[in-house]
């Protein structure tokens, strides 16, 4: 059995990474009316990259059966997409400064190897998120969409580009070829 607090802690993760999941599809319905549909692409890919995150903590539970009330933190508001995109880099920087390193200590703690690899794996995209949707707000607040040359994830570990550039995925070493285009 994993360690409870652990299992509480990825329970909570799976519960967060959800939410941003949804919400973060509302948001990109609203930035394409908006008309940022460069914006809307962005919110599109970070929606997956959450369930890529929302799937490894579910799997790191998979001896965890039954049902749980859980608990988890979760940004509400439907604004201008300028607002939006501030909720979401509140988001994203919450879990890059306090719930993931707060989640990974306990689980470096107990020992939990397949909680850590979730764990990592989503703190190291949240921080490529938290900066990409900072880009998408600086352009959003000049008056223009967000310019990117593509807009692709890696369905691994969640990881955004804007450039294409990458010969592999700089997080998990995935082949290029597998990057999904928005
Ligand atoms: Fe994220
Ligand atoms: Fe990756």
């Amino acid at each position: 059995m994993m360690n409870p607090m652990t299992a509480d802690n990825l329970r909570s993760a799976f519960g967060g990474e959800s939410q941003a999941h949804m919400r973060y599809r509302i948001w990109a319905e609203k930035a394409e009316k908006d008309g940022f549909p460069t914006v809307a692409r962005l919110f599109m890919a970070t929606s997956d990259a959450e369930q890529v995150h929302a799937t490894l903590h579910f799997k790191a539970l998979k001896d965890e059966v039954g049902d749980f009330s859980v608990t988890s933190g979760a940004g509400f508001g439907y604004g201008t997409t300028s607002d939006n995109l501030q909720g979401a880099i509140n988001g994203e920087l919450h879990e890059v400064n306090q719930m993931y390193p707060a989640y990974i200590a306990v689980a470096e703690l107990q020992e939990e190897k397949e909680a850590l690899r979730a764990y990592r794996y989503a703190i190291e995209a949240e921080k490529v998120h938290a900066e990409l949707f900072t880009k998408a707000k600086e352009a959003v607040d000049a008056g223009k969409d967000l310019e990117a040359k593509v807009v692709e994830l890696c369905p691994i570990c969640g990881y955004i580009t804007l450039t294409g550039e990458e010969d592999k995925c700089p997080l998990c070493n995935a082949k290029k070829e597998v990057f999904v285009a928005y």
